[in-house]
């Protein structure tokens, strides 16, 4: 390769042809699962003002200190490529009037999303999201509804092993006496935690219940639970999210340690882990934010939702060898022999488009055999075959690459045998 070759920037990936069937198949039962939950349709702007995400993720993230493609244009407004939707939803809820629409306003965006993360498996710094938002209800039988999109979305494309993680990390009203608890505990064992754990506890305590190190983990799992120290109104709540979990036999952790990185979760939070996709196993996460649309500038208004990543969604059916349907190739190849062959199939194939059958043809002078091997690589169900003798009667031989038959039609016969089905080749 030349030196001066381009690269895709690190971290971003070209989605090549040969993966597309696996994009097409996810998108197809992302379509029919939203339609069987009745969500509509959002697309949001690939770039927002920065102070969205920095009021509505929250400084102190990760995502907004240390992930974000911010830049200042022309008019020297600072902008961002989003790293996610939902603070665009509510943006786009409160700005578009949506309040006005019977409650829960049930939206759902697809597209990519900017991180600037470092890039291993499963973790781009471009990736795309399924994103799912419910805005305009508190009631937890709305955060079962979230779960269950992603519930049948993963079990609709087969997967197997999945599990449901789930917490509930409180309120404006419960965090502030669980953080402070939390913070006393952890003042005691400043001694045994990592670096960065030691800023978390100054700047973001929750953090401290996902750290990944080793030597944070005996700290990690004697600390103080939230749920032990939910209000009344986020212990009732939750009591009744995991009734509606039992009830409709969904099987789920409870797991303490589960906080999320985004600061304007309250409540629910959930992740689906799945074990065979290495270190970045989360496919989805998400949970409610009934504070969001308030740190907006908006009236209270609450809200709960997921999104899943289209390429760990993916990688995690490759890894369980879940089966996709093969695309089609083109229903037919046509192949000319001579320059004169060549105009009339040039026509031909107009002829067969316009009559919406899938069909191409072999470009430059190659032999027969060079062109068989083609179509047979494009995946052609029919070869056409156009060479001299056939041209002077005005019949093209016909090959079926399945059975290997052949035989010759008339030109103005072409069209109806592929229209009218596949004929029979081998009379
Ligand atoms: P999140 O957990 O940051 O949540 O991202 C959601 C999903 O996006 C992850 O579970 C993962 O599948 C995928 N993902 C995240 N980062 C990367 C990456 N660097 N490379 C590949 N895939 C990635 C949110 O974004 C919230 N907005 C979800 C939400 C919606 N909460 C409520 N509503």
């Amino acid at each position: 390769m030349a030196r001066n070759q381009f690269r895709s920037p690190k971290g971003i990936r070209d989605v090549l042809p040969e993966e597309q069937p696996y994009w097409q198949h996810v998108e197809s039962v992302i379509r029919e699962t939203v339609r069987l939950f009745g969500y509509d349709r959002l697309d949001l702007p690939v770039f927002e003002e920065t102070a969205l995400f920095q009021r509505g993720v929250g400084e102190g993230t990760d995502i907004v200190d240390k992930e974000m493609y911010t830049f200042t244009d022309r008019s020297d407004t600072s902008i961002t490529l989003r790293p996610e939707f939902t603070a665009g939803t509510m943006r786009a809820y409160l700005q578009n009037g949506m309040a006005s629409l019977p409650k829960p306003v049930k939206l759902w965006s697809a597209g990519p999303v900017f991180r600037y993360e470092r890039p291993q498996a499963g973790r781009f710094r471009q990736h795309t999201q399924f994103n799912v938002e419910a805005i305009g209800d508190q009631d937890p039988a709305l955060d079962v509804e979230i779960m269950s999109v992603a519930w049948h979305l993963y079990k609709s494309l087969g997967f197997k092993n999945l599990s449901f993680q789930v917490n509930s990390i409180g309120c404006a009203r419960c965090r502030p006496g669980y953080l402070h608890t939390l913070v006393v505990y952890y003042k005691d064992h400043v001694k045994e935690i990592c670096d960065d754990c030691g800023k978390r506890l100054q700047k973001n305590p929750l953090r401290l219940l996902d750290c990944k190190q080793d030597q944070c983990q005996p700290v990690i799992r004697n600390a103080p639970p939230m749920v032990e120290m939910l209000c009344q109104e986020c212990s009732v709540h939750f009591h009744a999210l995991r009734t509606y979990l039992d009830e409709l036999g969904r099987p789920y952790q409870l797991n303490n340690r589960l906080v999320r990185g985004l600061d304007y979760y309250t409540k629910t939070v959930f992740e689906v882990w799945a074990q065979d996709i290495g270190a970045q196993n989360a496919v989805c996460g998400g949970g409610r934010y009934d504070g969001l649309a308030e740190v907006l500038g908006g009236p209270p208004t609450p809200g709960v939702g997921f999104a899943s990543g289209l390429e760990r969604i993916i990688l995690t059916m490759k890894e369980q060898n879940v089966e996709i349907p093969q695309v089609p190739g083109p229903r037919v190849f046509l192949a000319a022999q001579t320059e004169s062959a060549n105009r009339v199939i040039v026509r031909m194939l107009s002829d067969l488009r316009e009559a919406g059958i899938a069909g191409v043809m072999g470009f430059g002078g190659r032999s027969l055999k060079a062109r068989l091997r083609e179509a047979n690589r494009r995946g052609a169900r029919y070869v056409l075959i156009l060479g001299e003798s056939e041209l002077s009667r005005k019949r093209i031989q016909i090959k079926n690459m399945q059975g290997g038959e052949q035989r010759e039609i008339a030109f103005e016969e072409v069209v109806s045998f592929f229209k009218e089905g596949d004929g029979s080749v081998s009379s």
